[in-house]
């Protein structure tokens, strides 16, 4: 989980400035309370993260607030906890070019914390952990998070979004759609497609909203009216879908845990957006033939004004549909999915869609940013803590993956957690139906999907629902059906895998193992899942 961490910093203990001076990642107490407790298991056996542990000694506020620097080592306190972070801060690849530009070298290391680096932080901080708080200051601690709290106070209201998501955060937002209802229609529902917000949504007054647009030699302006006059407007049918989409399935005793929101197989949606392309407003400026990256920036930023931001190759950006969009599915973009104006990337994993879009920078450079820098990248399966990674070397993350889900049967509960589906076959044909998506990545047309009873030894082929696409323009998932014969179902339980294969012939790996990465990122192995026909019918099939 992100965001549960509270960082008590600065020269001296000052309250206002430890509420300003940190970020939506201070929302700690607040969604603790909201959350089991973890139980670290490496260092202190059964210490709940930033609880008391006896045997430690105490420091004072304004001592771990004098640990500041390279020198005097970096502090933090998080509940009852303090902690020592230098060796986290030394080692982390995106840290020391973020304090040189930051200047000040306190603010920007823990903005690494407190905004970016939470999912794996958080779940290795005891590692860190050197003593306690004295009694009564954890409390003046948590009061300021509070505070801080309020940057999420203009979030839109969710209405009923627990029947419609299996919600991971409420601070950043993150909720995936329930698998059932991902496939009952063909384009996503705007309220039933999943939110992956790394910060609070931003405010955005329209008559106010302006578009930068900018390489080292110039700077231009649009404001919403003018990109939605000026430019002719292009629709796409696209699948969006979040790179640690099937993380969940990633973890295993063998490997390790992959750190990050625990997604199932519903951070993925498909919608017709509808906007301006990328290419159009580049051309207008001249901007096309300069830069070998287009940097996105969104309005989402954290109090030391770093912003949400990616990039794409040049090459990309001047292909036919990568979009500045205004509308989903006919609809003004709502504020979860980035209103007034996000980037839609066709074939690209979601974090390159930028929402909330208000910078375009063209540029020799990729985006700076840590979702660009430092995750979204595909480690090698040798690191087992973010940290120990040298980002440098791996390419950030652009195009998705040959990919499939099973989505029906499923439950309402949460489908990391079910291990035996109980089922009904169709009362009318005697069959069980079985349903799912497909998505090929990078343009490239499904050609088939598979589903098999008897792990991989034999397989059958689905029915496939997919638009007309051009070729290399495959954007819309695929959905697909099969209908299980009741006569090959085995009483007991059963499991059944799903894989696709796209035009090129590109498929799924049977299992994570050869793909694991820290991060759990692009995990695209055969969809399992385990049923049991339920006792009602086989009594009934039985008399
Ligand atoms: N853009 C901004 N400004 N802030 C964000 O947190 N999240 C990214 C991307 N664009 C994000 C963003 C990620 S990781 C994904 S997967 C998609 O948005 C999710 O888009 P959605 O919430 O509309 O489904």
């Amino acid at each position: 989980m992100r965001s549960r961490l509270a960082f008590i910093f600065r020269q001296s203990f000052k309250p206002h400035l430890i509420t300003t001076g940190i970020a939506s990642g201070l929302v700690a107490g607040y969604l603790f309370s909201k959350y089991k407790p973890i139980v670290h298991a490496n260092t202190h056996a059964n210490v709940i993260i930033g609880e008391r542990i006896p045997t430690l000694p105490n420091y004072a506020m304004s001592e771990v607030a004098k640990h500041t620097t390279k020198e005097s080592g970096y502090w933090l306190a998080y509940k009852d906890g303090v902690y020592d972070v230098s060796s986290f801060v030394e080692n982390h690849p995106g840290g020391k070019q973020i304090l040189k530009t930051a200047g000040k070298a306190l603010e920007s290391c823990w903005k690494i914390f407190t905004i970016h680096q939470i999912d794996h932080v958080y779940e290795t901080l005891e590692q860190y952990r050197i003593g306690n708080l004295p009694e009564g200051e954890r409390e003046a601690n948590e009061k300021h998070q509070e505070t801080v709290l309020d940057l999420f106070q203009y979030d839109p209201e969710r209405v009923n979004a627990n029947e419609t998501f299996f919600i991971r955060s409420q601070r950043p937002f993150n909720a995936e759609t329930k698998p059932n209802l991902l496939v009952s229609s063909f384009l996503t529902p705007v309220e039933k497609f999943y939110v992956r917000n790394h910060m609070h949504v931003p405010v955005v007054n329209i008559n106010e909203f302006k578009l930068e647009i900018r390489n080292e030699k110039s700077s231009h302006s649009l404001s919403y009216d003018d990109l939605v006059d000026k430019y002719k407007s292009h629709t796409i049918t696209s699948a969006v879908q979040c790179a640690g989409n099937r993380r969940a399935a990633m973890n295993n005793e063998h490997q390790g845990a992959a750190l990050g929101t625990q997604w199932y197989v519903g951070a993925i949606g498909n919608a017709r957006w509808t906007g301006i392309k990328l290419r159009d407003l580049l051309e207008s400026f001249g901007l096309d033939k300069e830069g070998k990256h287009v940097q996105f920036w969104g309005l989402d930023c954290d109090t030391s004004q770093r912003c949400y931001g990616a990039s794409i190759p040049m090459e990309k950006a001047l292909s036919e549909d990568v979009l500045l969009a205004y509308e989903m599915n006919g609809e003004l973009l709502s504020s979860d999915h980035g209103y007034p104006l996000r980037v839609i990337v066709p074939g690209t994993v979601g974090a390159r869609s930028v929402k909330w879009l208000n910078r375009i920078i063209v540029s020799d450079k990729e985006a700076d940013s840590h979702w660009q820098t430092s995750d979204y990248k595909i480690l090698p399966p040798s690191i087992k803590e973010p940290q120990q990674a040298d980002f440098d070397r791996v390419p950030a993350l652009q195009e998705s993956n040959v990919q499939s889900a099973i989505c029906y049967p499923s439950s309402d509960d949460d489908g990391n957690k079910i291990k035996v589906l109980s089922v009904q076959p169709n009362d009318k044909d005697q069959r069980l139906t079985v349903k799912g998506y497909a998505l090929g990545g990078g343009g490239r047309a499904i050609q088939n999907v598979q589903i098999s009873l008897d792990h991989g030894k034999t397989w059958f082929q689905a029915e496939l629902e997919q638009l007309a696409q051009p070729y290399m323009r495959a954007w819309s998932w695929t959905l697909w059906t099969y209908h299980i014969n009741v006569n090959d179902i085995p009483s007991k339980p059963f499991d059944i895998v799903c894989r696709a294969m796209d035009i090129h012939g590109n498929t799924q790996p049977d299992t994570p193992l050869g793909i694991w990465n820290v991060r759990g990122v692009m995990n695209n192995a055969w969809h399992k899942i385990t049923l049991q026909l339920d006792d009602s019918f086989l009594k009934k099939s039985k008399s």
